[in-house]
């Protein structure tokens, strides 16, 4: 049997992540996780933090800590906010742990004896203000392809290009700002991708069912002609270089090490659970080495995909081994706020903690999950959100519960009426909404979130429709069998509507299994009509509280003051 794995881009360990962040890499993840669990898969769910590089020595810095207590308590931080966001990985990991360390250095190691590591003097760009080398993406500068302003050393976010420090126009240090830059020698390794460019174009070449987003970006980079990329750093925080006379004051670059630790953190989740569960020490490896049966797939927004598409396959192709390439890669565009960057520097936008203190995650999984920027970038703003959660949350399916479970527990009390038998309402409502189970099915299993949310939200307002065609509360007076049918029915659609639900809304989800099914296991549905007689007559419920509130004016007032709305955002 197939086994599912899937890791999400690992986020970077300074400041705490915008909605932007989640919906292009952790929270798709975690709901296609959940999908397939419910589809009784096995599945494992891995994310880490990427701890090396710059960022966080200069976070760690500004915050007078020694960088690996800076790492240490950000790493708290974000696995708690990742949990109370509903995230089920099995293993939140970091990539400065120890395995992370023995696996780069194995690879590196093994790209060496295969012939694909080269050193080479570099000509690096050091700061004589800062006292510093400055890594690449601590450079700004003009873009020199697409003209952007703000373009990093290591990359134009505008473009996407990759580029070097020395091709930016008019550089500048980022930590301080000066211009009083000058070009050092360095000695770096460099990993010979254009040796390895074939086989990389010919892995994407397989790829018949990706996202074009993911391979136009892959053939864009392929296509320029892929150069030979440096590996290492001038740098004292990352993973050291092992045996190598003049590299003791070097460490790999950030992004050698980070796609690593998909590998090493499902290595720290085995080491975990060896001493909790005493499982077999190799089940790491199996996930990764000469997994075949392992259908791996990962999700990130599109400034990820030149790395994941061709530098660390070039890690995984050049060692020689038989490590595991992705066999899917879900990438994603821009969330904006209001049609700008969110963006962590300068604050613009809502963060995980923010969102949390203000709502239940749910409220923002689901309007992410609605508005998932897959084809196109999509924009988050208050009213959008306001609507969604009112709309959809509220008014469908968190009203469909209660009318429903209300209205049978006054009727004739909290559990579900036996008599009466199924009509042609009940079979053709059944034939219709199999049609939409298997249409939402299969946008999940095609990581089509926006269809799948959309699909999700037709399924439920089936059930508002069902409820006034039938009208139960007429039938209750004339009919007790007839009425019975109607609330029997009811009550089983709000049970397969939480099940239906239980990827993206888990919480609420969850809420609503406890009321009307608690303790039962929850599996995905494969046959409507069976499952909308899953609570035999007699089997009791509770009427859960209100789902979801609705938010107000003076809510959407008040968010748009404190994060800024629409003006901010242009102006910003
Ligand atoms: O863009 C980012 O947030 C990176 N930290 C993603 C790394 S993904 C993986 F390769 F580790
Ligand atoms: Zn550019």
């Amino acid at each position: 049997m197939t086994r599912h794995l899937i890791t999400s881009a690992l986020p970077y360990i300074n400041g705490v992540k915008h909605l932007g962040n989640l919906v292009g890499s952790m929270l798709p993840a975690d709901v296609y996780a959940r999908f397939l669990r419910l589809q009784g898969e096995d599945v494992l769910f891995i994310c880490a933090t990427d701890e090396h590089g710059t960022p966080a020595e200069l976070a760690a810095l500004e915050e007078g800590l020694d960088v690996a207590e800076y790492c240490r308590r950000q790493h708290a931080v974000q696995r708690d906010l990742g949990e109370r966001f509903g995230l089920s990985w099995q293993h939140f990991g970091r990539s400065s742990s120890e395995q992370n360390k023995e696996l780069t250095q194995h690879f590196a190691r093994r790209l060496e004896e295969e012939g694909f590591i080269e050193e080479r003097v570099t000509e690096q760009v050091y700061s004589i203000d800062d006292g510093r080398f400055l890594p690449d993406r601590y450079i700004i500068g003009t873009c020199p392809h697409c003209g952007y302003e703000a373009a990093r050393g290591d990359q134009c976010e505008n473009c996407t290009r990759l580029l070097e420090p020395t091709e930016l126009i008019e550089p500048r240090s980022a930590v301080s700002g000066s211009t009083n830059l000058e070009v050092r020698e360095s000695r770096h390794l460099f990993l010979r991708q254009s040796v390895l460019a074939d086989e990389v174009r010919a892995w994407i070449g397989q790829q018949k069912d990706w996202p074009v987003l993911v391979t136009s970006i892959a053939y864009k980079w392929l296509d320029e002609g892929l150069h030979d990329r440096g590996i290492t750093r001038d740098l004292a925080w990352g993973v050291p270089v092992p045996d190598r006379a003049g590299f003791e004051n070097k460490v790999f670059y950030v992004w050698f090490d980070a796609p690593i630790e998909y590998i090493a953190a499902t290595k720290e989740w085995a080491d975990l659970d060896l001493d909790q569960q005493d499982l077999d020490q190799q089940e790491w490896k199996s996930w990764w080495y000469e997994a075949d049966d392992v259908e791996y797939t990962q999700f990130m927004a599109k400034d990820n995909i030149p790395f994941h598409t061709v530098s660390f396959p070039c890690t995984l192709i050049g060692s020689r081994e038989p490590w595991k390439l992705a066999s899917y890669i879900k990438g994603f565009n821009w969330l904006t706020y209001y049609g700008g960057k969110f963006s962590t520097s300068r604050g613009i936008g809502v963060f995980m903690n923010d969102a949390l203190e203000l709502l239940p995650a749910d409220y923002w999984r689901y309007f992410l999950m609605a508005n998932a920027p897959e084809s196109s970038d999509s924009s988050f703003t208050w009213e959008a959100f306001a609507g969604a959660v009112n709309k959809d949350l509220a008014d469908t399916f968190g009203n469909f519960v209660n009318r429903c479970l209300t209205f049978t527990q006054r009727s004739v009390g909290a559990e579900v009426p036996a008599g009466g038998e199924d009509g042609d309402v009940e079979r053709a409502f059944v034939a219709d909404l199999s049609e939409r189970v298997r249409a939402y099915s299969e946008h999940l299993a095609d990581k089509q979130f926006r269809k799948a949310t959309a699909q999700l939200r037709a399924i439920w307002a089936t059930g508002n429709a069902y409820w006034e065609q039938t009208e139960p509360w007429k039938a209750v007076k004339t009919d007790a069998n007839r009425a019975a049918v109607i609330m029997r029915t009811g009550v089983n659609l709000v049970r397969l509507y939480a099940v239906l639900a239980s990827p993206i809304i888990p919480e609420s989800a969850g809420r609503v299994l406890d009321a009307v099914a608690p303790g039962v296991a929850v599996r995905w549905p494969d046959d409507v009509g069976a499952e909308l007689q899953a609570l035999a007559p007699g089997s009791g419920f509770a009427v859960p509280e209100v789902l979801f509130r609705k938010l107000t004016d003076d809510d959407l007032a008040a968010w748009a003051e404190r994060f800024g709305g629409a003006e901010e955002a242009k102006s910003a």
